[in-house]
């Protein structure tokens, strides 16, 4: 039987998954699926929606994460979308910013289910890929498990058939974004108990995974898992969990993708994209290994000069080559 498609994604994070973030994690990882930034539906239907649309055809499958609350345009969005060739949308009802929550729309949405409901229905006759959800288990002082429940059984009736599940409460007033994903308790178990009673709904486990053996533990009961904070501080961790969620990949040297990183570098650079756009994600990339610290402090120092070059990683990865040799 073909692995669910939803099994192992890396989290759709502002300002991280950006179009360079998602090539340079896809070298890393064959199969896992990818998700993009929130673009609101402003952005792309009154801002430049061919920046926001921009991506690679090798980081596929690629979904695009939409923030909004207004079904047709939602709709919009979506076709938009998927003419530009990501394979899945999904909408966010998991973003606690105060700037979200002006705009009506991310976390606070949990509490109009029927909205949501009218958008992930709308979105959905508008197209063939499907259409997911991302939320929280609640919010503020909304009743355990009842506010997911309510949720859950509206975006399930309007066709959602997977929904990513951060398993913690936002907490509306009084917390940053950074602490709405550190101060609310993980509940996974919240989330397993509810999945039960959901048999038509694919339900991704999202929040707090570190571990491979977490991973495998949770795959035991869900569709799939989410991860974001620790694949983007250390990228390599998805060929563990690649390993855990599919069967071991096949060999990759960092090296190798450095050089793809270099090519691809260079592709971007003669269409005007400086080099520290692309190598403030890679920063990470031999964490937990001696020369770490070193391959960190040349790309962060050499990527802010003027005319930093594709060759830097090139040069970083050569600079800190004798402590991997020493510690081989
Ligand atoms: C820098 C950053 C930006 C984020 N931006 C988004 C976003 O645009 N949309 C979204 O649904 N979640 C966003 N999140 C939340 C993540 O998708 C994820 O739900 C959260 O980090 C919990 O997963 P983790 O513990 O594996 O990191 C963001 C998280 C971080 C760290």
């Amino acid at each position: 039987m073909e692995p669910s498609p939803h099994r192992l994604c890396v989290a759709p994070m502002l300002d991280w998954t950006d179009r360079h973030c998602r090539y340079f994690h896809r070298l890393i990882a064959p199969r896992t699926r990818l998700y993009s930034e929130m673009v609101t539906t402003g952005a792309l239907l009154r801002g430049d929606a061919a920046r926001h649309l921009a991506h690679d055809a090798a980081e596929r499958p690629v979904a695009l994460q939409l923030g909004g609350s207004e079904p047709a345009e939602l709709a919009r969005c979506a076709r938009l979308a998927e003419e530009a060739g990501f394979d899945e949308v999904n909408l966010n009802c998991g973003c606690p910013s105060d700037r979200v929550q002006k705009g009506r729309f991310g976390a606070c949405l949990m509490a109009e289910p029927g909205l949501v409901g009218d958008c992930v229905a709308a979105m959905q006759a508008a197209v063939r890929v499907p259409v997911t959800v991302k939320c929280r288990i609640g919010i503020d002082d909304a009743p355990e498990p009842d506010c997911l429940l309510r949720f859950l059984e509206a975006i399930e009736a309007a066709g959602c058939r997977t929904v990513i599940v951060h398993a913690r409460k936002a907490w509306l007033q009084g917390l940053s974004p950074k602490e709405n994903r550190e101060i609310p308790p993980l509940r996974h178990e919240l989330v397993r108990a509810v999945a039960a009673s959901f048999p038509g709904l694919r339900i991704v486990l999202n929040g707090g995974l570190r571990e491979p053996a977490q991973v495998a533990a949770v795959l035991a009961w869900a569709e799939g898992v989410m991860i974001g904070r620790r694949v983007y501080e250390d990228p390599w961790s998805l060929r563990a969990f690649e390993t855990v969620a599919f069967g071991p990949p096949p060999s990759l040297e960092r090296e190798a993708v450095i050089e793809a990183m270099v090519a691809y570098a260079t592709a971007r650079a003669a269409e005007g994209v400086p080099l520290k756009a692309i190598a403030r994600h890679m920063l990470g990339l031999f964490n937990g290994l001696p020369g770490a610290r070193l391959w960190r402090r040349r790309l962060a120092e050499g990527m802010h000069r003027h005319d930093a070059g594709p060759s830097l990683l090139r040069e970083a990865a050569a600079s800190i080559d004798g402590r991997l040799a020493a510690a081989a």
